[in-house]
């Protein structure tokens, strides 16, 4: 089987988890793992993104719409992260630009830390409106991210990896 492995990632979130995905997977399948850039033909596709304002990010989502007739198994990072149904509504609308012709296999999900100038921000606005409770939830929300991805969310993407090639064989 012929794996490839197509991701965006600006910080390295998201490519720490498409690591862990290659890991787990036979070396002899894996025919590309890198951007979304003169990827070769495969027979199954993982691929990922960080999440940008509620999304994939462009790059990715230009891949996705043109991926026609494949199976997919879409992974992503981010910043927010503890309720599976967040993590489900980024699945749906990334994966909602595939062509109908291509299928999903599964997702896979973790948070990812964010620049320390986002933690910057909300202190300052916590500064200027110390009751807004969604903001003291950001913060601590940015702290947990801190440590993220961290070795459970690997160990757990490197299972998953290999779950979505026994799906398909
Ligand atoms: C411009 C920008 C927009 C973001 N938008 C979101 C968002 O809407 N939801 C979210 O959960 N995280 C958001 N994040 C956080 C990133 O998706 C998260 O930190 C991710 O793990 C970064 O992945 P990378 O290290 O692979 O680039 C955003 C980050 C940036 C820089």
């Amino acid at each position: 089987m012929r794996i490839a492995i197509v991701y965006q990632s600006v910080t390295g979130n998201t490519k720490l988890v498409a690591e862990a995905i290659r890991s787990a997977l036979d070396p002899g399948s894996v025919v590309y793992c890198g951007a979304p850039a003169q990827v070769p033909e495969a027979d199954l596709y993982f691929v990922g993104s960080w999440t940008d304002k509620g999304s994939c990010c462009k790059e990715i989502g230009a891949f996705l719409s043109g991926l026609e007739g494949k199976p997919v198994a879409w992974f992503g990072t981010a910043g927010f992260g503890g309720a599976p149904e967040y993590y489900d509504a980024l699945s749906v609308r990334a994966t909602s630009l595939l062509p109908a012709s291509s299928r999903v296999l599964g997702r896979f999900y973790c948070q990812g830390k964010m620049p320390m100038s986002v933690r910057d921000r909300y202190v300052a606005l916590l500064t200027e409106h110390p009751d807004d409770k969604k903001l003291a939830v950001s913060v601590e929300n940015f702290d947990r991210a801190l440590s993220h991805p961290d070795q459970d969310d690997l160990a757990s993407a490197r299972e998953w990896a290999r779950e979505m090639v026994r799906s398909l064989s």
